[in-house]
């Protein structure tokens, strides 16, 4: 994928362990799936840009200890930069139907759920509304 040019990945240490990884692609999100979160803005676009989390895991042992939270906080910091040179209103993610996992990008990210597949639950973030102050 990452030679392909499709998503590229970033390993997350702990010492020399590889404890995690996420994998980050270009996504966009229609705007019809983002209706409910009313956003105000003077001749929407049909398409609205998104930065796409394609995939996150933390390794089995080292769960619920806050390495998925510094990721997350790391994936908003890129977003953030790709704004200052090109639009990037969002952060999306197809979040695996398990409700751990679900309110894991709810409470610790601020994603909000937009649409539904058989496999995922689709999430995403308003860039403009992240919490930068921590
Ligand atoms: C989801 C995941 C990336 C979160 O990372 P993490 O380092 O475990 O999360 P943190 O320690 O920062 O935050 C802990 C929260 O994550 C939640 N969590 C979600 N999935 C979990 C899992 N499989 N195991 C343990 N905790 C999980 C915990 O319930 C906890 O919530 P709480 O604070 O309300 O109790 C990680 O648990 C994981 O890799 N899960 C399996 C793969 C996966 O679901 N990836 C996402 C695919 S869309």
């Amino acid at each position: 994928m990452q030679r392909e040019k499709i998503s590229t990945t970033y390993l997350v240490y702990a010492d020399s362990d590889l404890v995690g990884f996420f994998s980050l692609s270009m996504g966009c999100i229609t705007s019809d799936s983002v209706k409910k979160l009313s956003l105000e803005i003077e001749d929407p676009p049909n398409k609205y840009p998104a930065l796409l989390l394609a995939r996150m895991a933390i390794k089995d042992g080292m769960r619920s200890q806050g390495v998925g939270r510094e990721m997350l906080k790391r994936v908003f910091a890129l977003a953030f930069r790709l704004t200052e040179r090109i639009g990037c209103r969002f952060v999306k993610v197809d979040a695996k139907k398990d409700s751990k996992t679900i309110r894991f990008y709810k409470k610790y990210g601020g994603f909000i759920r937009i649409t539904e597949n058989s496999d995922t639950i689709q999430m995403v973030v308003d860039i403009n509304k992240i919490d930068t102050t921590e």
